[in-house]
């Protein structure tokens, strides 16, 4: 089971299992289960309020792409991904670190999700 840390610069870090594999188990998911503040709106991948930097843990390759065009497009739109870069992440299959937490599905992996940071 993946360990997601989620971290805010006002609040103590909060550590949680995460089941993974499941194709509806997101990061905001989580994170409302476990009542952290992030912030949400549309929860559809449209609105970027949930937006959230996300550091893969430990020495196995990050899993966490790849990136449904909708949120390829919002990450543009609010300036934290560049056309470079997502050409670069289909070359190397690399998630990028900026993700919309109702978009991203947890896989097995350790993660730190910062929120509150944007
Ligand atoms: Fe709107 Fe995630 S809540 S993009």
């Amino acid at each position: 089971m993946p360990n997601i840390t989620f971290s805010h610069p006002d609040y103590k870090d909060k550590t949680v299992y995460a089941v993974a594999g499941s194709h509806t188990e997101t990061i905001l998911k989580i994170a409302r289960e476990n009542k952290l503040p992030i912030q949400f709106d549309c929860q559809d991948g449209e609105c970027g309020t949930c937006l959230v930097r996300v550091t893969h843990l430990g020495k196995t390759k990050p899993k966490g792409g790849p990136l449904t065009v909708k949120e390829q497009t919002v990450l543009q739109e609010l300036g934290k991904l560049t056309a470079e870069e997502i050409e670069q992440m289909s070359v190397d299959d690399f998630p990028p670190q900026w993700r919309l937490a109702c978009q991203m599905i947890v896989r097995d992996e350790d993660l730190l999700v910062e929120y509150g940071v944007n």
